[in-house]
């Protein structure tokens, strides 16, 4: 008798902690005339969400929780197949060729929701979108209810289509689905700011990410971009809407 109070208990507290800890809702929204298969991944020491990966047609939104001091990154990938064992099962995002990332993180270059919440710790949530690494979808991040100054707005250049041609990536019919960061295509201290290069004041705007920042003026183009494109605001509910207007304003009419 006396343990099945224990277990009565433990149950109780288990159902009541888990409520507790999962406090926040993203709302991933998929407004791209394509498929897109959302990934998420948690830095160390956090949980995975969302199972770490799912599939979202055109026009679907999908629902998921998280812990309220959830730290990681959100993104979408492209092109895939998972049926196949085709090595990447995407073209742009893969993790490991699994629809379940499992707490890996996506192939670059693609475009990263990042979010450190801190829930009730009396600390800001923040998020940004970045391109450090490079670009394959255009985001935006907003709260629900929406308010201007916590919104994080999307791209007005379809980056892919003016993306140089040393920075491209290519699927097997020669489009450009993915633009690489010019840290990830040369790998050289001045585009991916580390040692000598590793201070706001020495790593400057590049040709390259000038470029990324009047596409995307909201996003990081860069790792020390200035002022940083930083977002905090506390809110239980973010809607992150891939593709939020087609593939930038200039192609509304795809
Ligand atoms: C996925 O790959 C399988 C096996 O190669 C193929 O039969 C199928 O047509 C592919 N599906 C799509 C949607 O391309």
């Amino acid at each position: 008798m006396k343990s099945l109070q224990v277990a009565a208990a433990l149950l109780l507290l288990l159902f009541f902690g888990h409520s507790l800890a999962r406090a926040i809702t993203f709302s991933v929204h998929n407004k791209c005339p394509i498929s897109i298969w959302p990934a998420t991944a948690p830095n160390t020491g956090h949980p995975v969400i969302a199972g770490g990966g799912f599939y979202l047609p055109p026009g679907q939104t999908q629902r998921f929780e998280a812990p309220k001091t959830w730290n990681g990154r959100i993104w979408a990938r492209t092109g895939c197949n998972f049926t196949s064992n085709r090595q990447p099962a995407c073209e742009t995002g893969d993790c490991d060729g699994r629809l379940q990332c499992n707490g890996l993180i996506g192939t670059p270059p693609a475009t990263l929701v990042e979010v450190t919440l801190q829930g009730d710790t009396g600390k800001p949530n923040f998020y940004d979108v970045s391109l450090v690494d490079g670009y394959n979808l255009p985001v935006s991040v907003a709260t629900r209810p929406f308010s201007s100054k916590c919104s994080i707005g999307s791209c007005s250049k379809n980056l892919n289509n003016l993306c140089p041609q040393e920075l491209e990536v290519l699927n097997k019919d020669g489009e450009v689905i993915a633009c690489k960061s010019a840290c990830l295509a040369f790998n050289i201290d001045s585009f991916c700011c580390r040692n000598d290069y590793g201070t706001p004041e020495k790593c400057k705007p590049t040709m390259y990410s000038k470029m990324f920042k009047d596409a995307c003026p909201s996003y990081y183009s860069y790792a020390f971009d200035m002022p940083p494109p930083l977002v905090n605001c506390a809110s239980k509910e973010y809607v992150i809407t891939f593709c939020p207007s087609a593939w930038g304003a200039d192609q509304a009419s795809i």
